[in-house]
């Protein structure tokens, strides 16, 4: 794969794909780290005197435009970091006008890109017409690699198409990571996107020496909507009242195998974390990995839990942060990833 450091890109239009997926609370972004990471990239590209159009979602509006998903605020956190006007966020139809306009250097920002059936329904068409805003795509959102979306895996089609840094730098890092855990390698799902954590749980009970999981997770496995071939490696949760965390025992329960732990793969908050009665699990055990940071190598991934690190300023305690949370997952259970194969890059 060619990086982009050795492409021309002098006056092109530039089809950057970003995960500006970041947590907004009464109309504010809370955390701005997966917008933080992507600065250096748009700067590359800036100094390259591109044309920059940004594509990015922001939840899931499920295809229609929903004033609370735009990317307005994103923009504002985006001329923060670059000191610069950002164009947009425009909606596909206007923007088409807008790019032709646009001059070297410049950065326009699409509208929220899951706005459109075409996108989630990984669309064809739709793809063709993403494409043609630009003369080339780059995709710079590991994060969204397990998705089989339009931006994602059906764009590459149709223009050159390439790995941008963040991508590649996340590809080779978890590799590394996924070819020799140290053992005992002990993984943690929580969080609340159950539906992708299913396989996922699967394939660690049989990698992973142990696998911690959260009440959601837990429901799934006891519900029987998700298999799990070695029911012995994977420790629940102790049942509690409200179940919107885990209990004392459980975070005791947990503390133990993550003392004898060399390698933690951790994905997805332990409670309710938005609800401050509810963060004690979470806060417990990213405490008790840090404080074991010397002694285990601790990879952590995922929106909410880097949001949740960030603000406790645990986040450095961790070996590697990967933004992907659910497609971290999945690259380190050995899944292969839509988003990926499009691009024809797995880590050379
Ligand atoms: C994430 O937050 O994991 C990515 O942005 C993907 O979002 P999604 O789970 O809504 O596809
Ligand atoms: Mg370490």
């Amino acid at each position: 794969m060619k990086k982009i450091d050795k492409l021309n890109l002098k006056s092109k239009k530039v089809l950057l794909r970003v995960d500006f997926n970041v947590p907004i609370e009464n109309g504010k972004i809370s955390d701005d780290y997966r917008i933080k990471v992507e600065i250096p990239t748009i700067k590359k590209l800036i100094k390259k005197k591109a044309k920059i159009i940004l594509i990015s979602h922001l939840g899931r509006p499920g295809g229609e435009f929903k004033e609370e998903f735009s990317l307005k605020p994103v923009r504002e956190i985006l001329e923060k970091h670059l000191k610069k006007r950002i164009l947009g966020p425009f909606k596909i139809e206007e923007a088409r006008g807008e790019i032709e306009k646009m001059k070297e250097g410049d950065v326009l920002l699409l509208e929220n890109i899951r706005f459109y059936r075409g996108e989630i329904e990984g669309d064809e068409n739709f793809a063709k017409d993403l494409a043609n805003l630009g003369d080339l795509f780059i995709n710079d959102a590991f994060s969204v690699c397990h998705r089989d979306q339009a931006s994602i895996t059906k764009i590459t089609k149709y223009l050159p198409s390439f790995a941008g840094p963040n991508l590649i730098l996340e590809v080779k890092s978890l590799s590394k990571i996924l070819k020799k855990p140290k053992r005992p390698l002990i993984v943690i799902i929580g969080g609340r996107k159950v539906e992708d954590k299913a396989k996922v749980v699967e394939k660690f009970s049989e990698i992973a020496d142990f696998v911690l999981v959260g009440n959601l997770v837990a429901n799934e496995i006891k519900e029987g909507r998700v298999k799990v071939k070695k029911i012995e490696k994977v420790i629940f949760p102790i049942e509690n009242k409200e179940m919107l965390d885990i209990d004392s025992r459980t975070i005791e329960i947990f503390k133990e195998k993550i003392r004898m732990a060399k390698t933690v793969f951790w994905a997805g908050p332990l409670g309710k974390i938005e609800d401050e009665k509810y963060q004690r699990g979470t806060l417990e055990i990213a405490k008790e990995i840090g404080k074991l940071k010397r002694k285990l190598f601790s990879v952590v991934g995922g929106g909410d839990t880097i949001e949740f690190l960030n603000k406790f300023s645990l986040l450095k305690k961790f070996d590697f942060v990967s933004i992907g949370g659910g497609a971290m997952l999945e690259f380190l259970a050995g899944e292969k990833m839509p988003g990926l194969e499009a691009l024809g890059y797995y880590g050379d």
